[in-house]
């Protein structure tokens, strides 16, 4: 049966695993869009997420048919895929979105990108015909993130008739990272995302950069701005030339997605979380803590919160003997070289600052790399300091969660760089991401907070993190996109 909202998103809502006697199990696939969209479509019975194969066993539960509700999963040829997620997607618009080239060496646009373009052309247009097939008359369609930019103006060539938003999880590049794109890249990234009826982010600094490079295009024929929309933020119209709907009307909106309070306390209260809880405790014992949990991604800047800690350590030697950072920094993307790198230069670094100021009885740093949510939900209840210092993001869910479970209050240190700084600075203590001097004296802050106004803040900052949780962040987008 045709469906009448539809989701597509790279990853889906489970992921399989394949045992040795060739049986199949399902498992909840990771990340903070799929946890947000899964909350959010726990109350949508009859959506349909469509997302790609990710694995050998995710392609192999295709090609038995084995589908879940409401599952759809692409089975894309393993080459094309790799070129996609890992060449374009993860090394090229990951990198733009969140100004991580190291300008010196990179980018380079050579043939072999323009080979692995030509494969993220394709992966798009492999989900945009599933949606086109499996969308009833008229639906809603919700696409997220970069790895699908294009999928709304392709989508909008094979069915004008649906309603199409787009959602980027991530920051959008500034004009001078987003001219760094071939000029023909550069247009055909513009012309898919203003293929949508509405086009979303997570805070307006990321929509007002977005705004700034469809402006960009302007004497290309793309975009042009048009006027100011009232409530429902700003608008673009699309140009004929490069249109299959003429005049095509893009808006564009901000939802800051936040937590599910209730959903979260729930999870953060089963009893597996009171056991790792009461492992931390014996492990740290009345030591304070200041705590990060990241995935080992290079714009988490984790090796510059790891020298703020040794500078803290260095200039208030207090400290010293009194307080134990617990860096979760669990794996992520290790297909890239650049990942690994950075995961093992953390690795050293929390290894010199144990060897430099670490005693028999004293371990500065302890450094978890499980992904292990019980862990980390037994983190947050405990934890004295919360760092989040990323140079630049989307919106960091972890700042949001921390608050909401924390017991006897959480002093947050926020970078200016994350998208939760426009809702939480007030209440937070905010850093530059690239000052570890501001951070150092950011983090001697937050260790001698009085008990009363760490506690008043937190609950401010919860407050703050439950304004738009999932269920009605996707409420508001699809409203939106139905008006
Ligand atoms: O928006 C960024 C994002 O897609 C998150 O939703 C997610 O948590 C993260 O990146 C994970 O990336 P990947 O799917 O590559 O592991």
């Amino acid at each position: 049966m045709a469906s009448q909202v539809l989701v597509a998103a790279n990853r889906g809502p489970l992921s399989y695993a394949l045992s040795d006697d060739g049986t199949l199990s399902a498992r909840r696939g990771g990340g903070g869009l799929v946890s947000g969209l899964s909350a959010a479509l726990a109350e949508q019975p009859d959506a349909l997420w469509i997302c790609a194969a990710l694995s050998e066993a995710d392609r192999e539960a295709v090609r038995r048919g084995v589908a879940e509700p409401g599952v759809r999963m692409l089975d894309i040829d393993p080459t094309m895929y790799d070129d996609a997620y890992n060449g374009i997607a993860n090394s090229v618009l990951w990198f733009t979105h969140h100004h991580l080239y190291d300008v010196p060496r990179e980018p380079v646009f050579d043939a072999e990108f323009h080979r692995q373009w030509a494969s993220y052309v394709a992966y798009n247009r492999t989900f945009a015909q599933a949606l086109a097939e499996e969308a009833a008359q008229g639906a809603c369609v919700l696409v997220q993130d970069y790895h699908l930019a294009l999928v709304p103006g392709q989508l909008r060539e094979l069915r004008p008739d649906l309603r199409i938003a787009h959602f980027t999880h991530t920051p959008w590049a500034s004009q001078e990272f987003l001219r760094m794109l071939p000029d023909d890249i550069r247009s055909e990234l513009m012309w898919g995302m203003l293929g949508a009826d509405v086009v979303g982010f997570h805070t307006w600094a990321w929509a007002h950069t977005f705004m700034g490079g469809a402006h960009l295009d302007d004497e290309r024929g793309i975009a042009e701005p048009a006027f100011p929309a009232g409530t429902g933020g700003e608008r673009y119209i699309r140009k004929s030339p490069w249109s299959p709907v003429r005049h095509k009307r893009t808006d564009v909106a901000v939802y800051p997605l936040g937590v599910d309070a209730d959903e979260l306390r729930a999870l953060a209260h089963r009893p597996e979380v009171d056991e790792k809880l009461a492992q931390l405790r014996a492990e740290v014992g009345d030591l304070k803590t200041i705590a990060r949990v990241d995935r080992t991604e290079l714009s988490k800047n984790i090796l510059r919160g790891l020298l703020a800690y040794r500078e803290l350590l260095t200039v208030h030697p207090e400290w010293r003997g009194r307080v134990v950072h617990l860096a979760s920094a669990y794996p992520s993307r290790q297909d890239l070289a650049v990942y690994r790198e950075y995961t093992e230069s953390v690795r050293e670094l929390a290894a010199e600052i144990n060897a430099e100021f670490g005693t028999e009885d004293w371990q500065p740093v302890l450094v978890s790399v499980q992904d292990d949510f019980a862990r980390s939900l037994a983190v947050y209840r405990m934890t004295d300091v919360a760092l989040v210092n990323p140079v630049r993001d989307g919106m960091n869910l972890v700042a949001k969660e921390i608050p909401v479970v924390s017991e006897a209050g959480c002093v947050l240190v926020l970078s200016t760089g994350a998208g939760a700084y426009a809702e939480l600075r007030q209440d937070a203590l905010t850093v530059s991401p690239y000052d570890v001097t501001q951070t150092a004296e950011a983090l001697h802050a937050a260790l001698s907070m009085p008990v009363g106004e760490r506690a008043e803040r937190t609950k401010r900052l919860a407050a703050t993190a439950t304004a738009l949780p999932p269920a009605q962040w996707f409420e508001a987008q699809l409203s939106d996109l139905r008006t």
